[in-house]
């Protein structure tokens, strides 16, 4: 693969390499797609303070999210379809974490199974949970990520329906998908895509197919998660999950203060201020945004992760300043993969790597646990408390 440079780069790559329904999907958000666009605008308004004649050596981005060691604060989001970027694909990015050092979460609507990614990997990963109307299956999930010795599980709280993505409803995305003239078409001139693709038996949802009872048909994202997913989903729900799981409990989805705390409630080791990506509420505001004032609410209470635009060791960096002890990637890492394999993914975490050692350097930082927001020059809570209806619902 050519060399890149920026995730950027490696998005561009992945354009070419992966047929459009799928990489449609990963960048895509719901309805107008405002919330997707500004996860990633509001990073660049936040201003980093320069500073110089400070000692840059023995550098460190070395840290922990709850509790475990990384290499640097940033995990592998959970995200469907991962393997229709790649075939495999969940298993390439597990290993290429796992060396890497970084914690790998796989999603409940992964193309590879649990025991799939498990059968490759050496140390623990975490696992994602949707919570279906099938409670056994939901209850045979759980003990599946911990007979897989899963280290976390991560509870998403913000896709009990799901939020309309326009593209894939157009390109009618389904995994594998329906052979169309179209789709046909599309595949064709991926041909390195398709050759590892017919190599590989896993082209559906390695986590369900199988498993859940009465699941023949999951074409159509849209009308499965309408059928399956739970949408009584509550707090009381959330403890259940935690006593049948047992272990460290990340609850992801939470955008307001309000939820933050009953988070902290629930007894959950902690949370990732998310808007799905964009993906889910189009019209709510950027992660990056809302993370000042949940920190605010929850000081040292409760350990925040962020994830949403992320596209930039400067942006990890921003992130940390404002509080979150660590950030999850989705997009970076897939277009990683999408772009070369394990290998595309070990590029964009060396890219991210890369840019928050030098920017942290910049900064007059040489320990990334030493990161606060004395790096920072702007006032990032302005980019809120400019909209005064925002600001009389915090006050
Ligand atoms: C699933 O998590 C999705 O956002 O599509």
């Amino acid at each position: 693969m050519p060399k890149a440079l920026t995730i950027a780069d490696l998005k561009a790559q992945a354009k070419r390499r992966v047929p459009t329904m799928f990489f449609d999907y990963a960048d895509s958000g719901s309805w107008t797609e405002s919330t997707y666009r500004s996860n990633e605008e509001d990073f660049s308004r936040i201003k980093l303070r320069q500073r110089v004649l400070v000692d840059m050596t023995g550098r460190s981005l070395e840290s922990t999210m709850i509790g475990e060691r990384v290499s640097m604060p940033v995990a592998l989001a959970p995200t469907g379809f991962t393997g229709m970027q790649h075939a495999d694909g969940e298993m390439l990015a597990a290993q290429a974490a796992e060396e890497f050092g970084v914690p790998f979460t796989l999603s409940t609507m992964s193309i590879c199974s649990i025991e799939d990614v498990a059968s490759v990997t050496t140390k623990p990963f975490w696992f994602q949970l949707y919570v279906m109307q099938d409670r056994d299956f939901v209850l045979n999930l759980i003990d599946r990520a911990k007979a897989a010795k899963c280290s976390a599980l991560v509870l998403t709280l913000d896709l009990q329906i799901l939020g309309q993505r326009h593209k894939d409803l157009r390109n009618g995305l389904s995994a594998p998908p329906k052979l169309t003239v179209k789709n046909i078409l599309d595949m064709a001139i991926r041909p390195r895509w398709c050759m590892a693709m017919l190599k590989t038996p896993r082209r559906t949802f390695g986590n369900i197919v199988g498993h859940a009872k009465g699941v023949n048909d999951l074409s159509s994202l849209s009308s499965w998660t309408a059928e399956q997913f739970d949408p009584r989903l509550s707090w009381d729900d959330v403890a259940w999950i935690k006593e049948r799981w047992g272990g460290k409990l990340i609850l992801k989805g939470i955008l307001d203060p309000e939820d933050a705390r009953l988070a902290r409630e629930s007894g959950a080791d902690a949370v990732i201020v998310s808007n799905h990506g964009g993906r889910q509420l189009d019209g709510a505001p950027s992660s990056i945004s809302m993370l000042p004032f949940i920190k605010d609410a929850m000081g040292d209470r409760i350990e925040l992760h962020l994830d949403g635009g992320i596209r930039s060791g400067q942006d990890v960096i921003k992130a940390l300043a404002l509080g979150a002890k660590g950030v999850f990637i989705g997009r970076p890492f897939l277009y990683g993969l999408g772009a070369g394999g394990k290998q595309g993914v070990r590029e964009a975490l060396e890219i991210i790597r890369k840019e928050l050692d030098i920017t942290m350097a910049l900064c007059g930082k040489r320990d990334i646990r030493n990161v606060d927001g004395s790096i920072l020059w702007t006032e990032p809570k302005s980019l809120i408390e400019d909209d005064q209806a925002a600001k009389s619902r915090l006050s």
